[in-house]
């Protein structure tokens, strides 16, 4: 099968020096776009900046905004048609409203910053881009993880939510180690236990590809 895989955060620029930013490694993303293509599937990942080299056999796709993101994964969604889509990436939720040109001087005693909305790349995936395949969304979450994950589900016409709970510090963001909960479209909730995201990301993939073998059928 063709796998769209979006991992990584994204950057969105102040002034030419400066950007806001989140936590994110990528790991998830990355070990997702290694377990499928050691299962014998074409990868196509789409990373904001990490620190991560690109695997084997992986058509490997480097972008900084989330506004970069979104153009790149619509194309990418037009051009190859992917069967299944997993979108991992952390993408900034908002944006400065406006870039500087120059770098901002420390003029006066505070700051205030005006943010906007960036486009929403899974949000987008259905409604504006015509993907008809598996759907796969995450969310970080730091309370009511089921409850917002299963909002989400709906909101943006997903099959499937990987939930984690990013307000424990020894799991998820920039760690080796994850747990998740898995919100199915069909209601079905599943726990995953803590481990590395090298085994977690082949048991979400194994749950993945079945789910979406059997709602094709
Ligand atoms: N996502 C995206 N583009 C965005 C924001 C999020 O593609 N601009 C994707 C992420 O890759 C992830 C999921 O949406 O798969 C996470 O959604 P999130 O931003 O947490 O959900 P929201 O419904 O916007 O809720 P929240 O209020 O928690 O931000």
């Amino acid at each position: 099968l063709k796998i769209l895989i979006t991992t990584g955060p994204t950057r969105e620029a102040l002034d030419p020096v400066r950007y806001l930013s989140n936590r994110s490694s990528g790991k998830m993303g990355f070990a997702l776009a290694k377990a499928a293509q050691a299962a014998g599937h074409q990868v196509i990942l789409v990373t904001g900046p990490v620190c991560l080299t690109q695997p084997e056999g992986v058509s490997l796709h480097r972008v900084v905004s989330a506004q970069e993101m979104w153009e790149k994964v619509q194309a990418l969604t037009l051009a190859e048609s992917p069967e299944i889509a997993i979108h991992a990436a952390a993408v900034a939720d908002y944006r400065p409203k406006a870039v500087q040109d120059q770098k901002i001087k420390k003029h006066s005693e505070s700051l205030t910053l005006e943010l906007e909305r960036t486009p929403d790349v899974l949000g987008s995936m259905r409604s504006i881009f015509g993907f008809k395949g598996y759907l796969v969304g995450f969310a970080a979450e730091t309370e009511n993880l089921i409850a917002y994950a299963q909002g989400k589900l709906e909101r943006k016409d997903c099959n499937l939510i990987v939930a984690n709970d990013v307000s424990r510090s020894e799991i998820g963001f920039d760690s080796d180690e994850n747990e998740v909960v898995l919100c199915f479209r069909s209601g079905k909730v599943e726990h995953l236990p803590k481990q590395t995201k090298e085994t977690l990301a082949q048991e979400i993939l194994h749950r993945i590809l079945v789910e979406s073998a059997s709602s094709q059928a």
